[in-house]
């Protein structure tokens, strides 16, 4: 295929947009590769419509956008593949009859690590009729309607992001103390600098964040609160529904995403899952020291 057999299409939200005229099955040149790159840091979300990959055809084409991040979580890893991880109901507890699934609240991936995945990919190998979208907000976006008062206050402000957060609204996946020991505790900013096109966007992640360095809990509680209500409104969403055989990419440093359990948990749903490595996370002000 040639650079110009691609075809990109806006989704028609704020972020996102669907790539296709190209086979992921098969090597992309240079010139594809760099302009696939350009396009995760411009639109945030890139959707590649009917690809149906294997396992090792995802490897292979997540390398597209960079080396790929080994799974954290090893009892969700594919044996044959362990870059790849999954997602399947069949794991999933109930409650109450209701699924209870991973990432359902909207986050940024593994940001207690010092260099979180700069991207997340999935590939849609069982999808139910109805249901079990994957929504996305536009973090620069955030960041750029806020009002300058807490533009001001938080761009100069840090957080440390841990496994579990002590004000967490989900339960993330348990771990054995072993493994929890293991896991990294990092401070992170909460406006950061994206990597190649330098735009701030708002760092969150409600589930691991543990206060703000130099505030006291009440007041740094109630500013993640309001900057996450703010972050999370309809005007910077893009949501997927899902088909079967697509691949979605999003960049981890430009979206927050959560996931949706509104599905028939009869029903099989079932994804691959992989991650691209990242830098450490940079803060936007650039006279402020992480540390
Ligand atoms: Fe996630």
């Amino acid at each position: 295929m040639e650079l110009s057999d691609l075809q990109v299409e806006p989704t028609g939200s704020v972020i996102g947009a669907k790539v296709s005229g190209i086979n992921l099955k098969n090597e992309v040149s240079q010139a594809v590769l760099m302009e696939l790159r350009g396009l995760l840091d411009q639109y945030a979300v890139l959707i590649f419509p009917q690809q149906y990959l294997s396992p090792d055809e995802f490897v292979r084409a997540g390398r597209i956008f960079g080396s790929l991040l080994p799974q954290q979580l090893k009892k969700y890893v594919l044996k044959d593949q362990p870059l790849v991880g999954y997602n399947s109901t069949s794991d999933l507890p109930r409650k109450n009859g209701k699924l209870h699934v991973r990432g359902e609240n909207y986050h940024t991936d593994h940001s207690n690590f010092i260099e979180p995945p700069r991207a997340t990919a999935l590939v849609a190998v069982e999808i139910p009729e109805i249901g079990g979208d994957t929504q996305f907000v536009d973090t620069r976006l955030a960041y750029d309607n806020l009002s300058s008062e807490l533009k001001e206050i938080s761009t100069h402000l840090f957080s440390k992001h841990v496994h579990q957060s002590s004000r967490s609204p989900r339960e993330l996946t348990k771990l054995t103390q072993e493994d929890l020991a293991k896991i990294p505790q990092t401070i992170q900013p909460l406006v950061i600098r994206h990597p190649n096109s330098g735009r701030a966007a708002l760092y969150l992640n409600t589930g691991r964040m543990e206060g703000i360095e130099g505030m006291d809990d009440d007041g740094a509680y109630e500013l993640i609160d309001a900057l996450y209500s703010h972050a999370i409104q309809q005007e910077f969403e893009y949501r997927h529904v899902w088909s079967k055989g697509e691949m979605v990419i999003w960049d981890n440093r430009s979206v927050m995403h959560q996931a949706n359990a509104d599905y028939d948990p009869e029903k099989s749903r079932y994804l691959y899952r992989i991650m691209i490595e990242g830098p450490p996370i940079e803060a936007f002000a650039k006279n402020t020291l992480k540390d």
